[in-house]
């Protein structure tokens, strides 16, 4: 449970973790070693979310784009991520975090969609926070994954066609890989870099944004509550006028 008296705290809270590369670059090491750093990263954040009483927690960890990168970059992040699941499932469950995987998992390995599979089944039960990792993720495949389920459903349903059709935006977030889950009220980027490259599309349409110079690896607890205090300032309008 939060352990710190705040007002205003997101109860989501979304991360795109970049510029491991870098960090790695800077000190003349290779970039698999900035992943490496980035885990303790999450960690950090993972342990600050739970203090401040953010009840979502969500990490940008791979892209479908990710995929394109050289094959021993991608061979070492994926193992990195079965350790750090492995590794991490006991702690997860103490602190009474919920993990989940969202993503397409398809193109994922065996290894890891198991580790996967065990980390979830195992924390399922808990809800002090939820932590979830986007994994071989886009938000333009996430849109199109829901439309094609409803379709599908429409297709094998007919007689719901009028009730498909009548769908509001309520509706359509159902089908969305994210079912369940609130959309972000914050959106951190790290490294500097001001773009959302392909994440939560649909998810983050009223999101607040911010971006910071930090890189990945060095993004630890302190800077995870001066975002938290950058969005506590934030005046949300939704349109309106206030
Ligand atoms: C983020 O760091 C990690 C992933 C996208 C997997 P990068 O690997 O993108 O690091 P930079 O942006 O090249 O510094
Ligand atoms: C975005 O970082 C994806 C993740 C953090 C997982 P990238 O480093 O892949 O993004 P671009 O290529 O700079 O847009
Ligand atoms: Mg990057």
């Amino acid at each position: 449970m939060a352990t710190e008296e705040r007002t205003n705290v997101p109860v989501h809270v979304s991360m795109i973790m970049d510029g491991n590369g870098r960090w790695a670059k800077e000190r003349g090491k290779e970039r698999v070693y900035g992943h490496f750093e980035g885990v303790g990263s999450v960690r950090a954040c993972v342990e600050a979310a739970v203090e401040t009483g953010v009840r979502y927690l969500s990490l940008y960890a791979f892209s479908e784009e990710n995929w394109n990168r050289p094959e021993a970059e991608v061979k070492t992040l994926m193992g990195l991520m079965v350790k750090a699941m492995a590794d991490e499932m006991d702690e997860l469950d103490r602190n009474g975090v919920r993990f989940m995987v969202i993503g397409n998992r398809e193109r994922l390995d065996k290894d890891l969609n198991d580790v996967v599979d065990a980390c979830m089944a195992r924390t399922a039960g808990n809800r002090t926070l939820t932590l979830i990792i986007f994994l071989s993720y886009s938000g333009k495949w996430d849109i199109l994954q829901a439309a094609k389920k409803m379709a599908v459903k429409m297709l094998e349903n007919p007689e719901k066609a009028d009730e498909i059709l009548d769908m509001g935006v309520e509706g359509f977030d159902r089908y969305l890989a994210t079912a369940g889950i609130p959309d972000p009220d914050l959106i951190v980027r790290t490294s500097g870099e001001c773009r959302l490259s392909n994440y939560l599309l649909w998810q983050g349409a009223y999101s607040e944004l911010l971006f910071v110079d930090t890189l990945w690896p060095d993004f630890r607890k302190d800077e995870f509550r001066k975002a938290l205090e950058y969005y506590a300032k934030r005046d949300r309008r939704y349109g309106k006028v206030k």
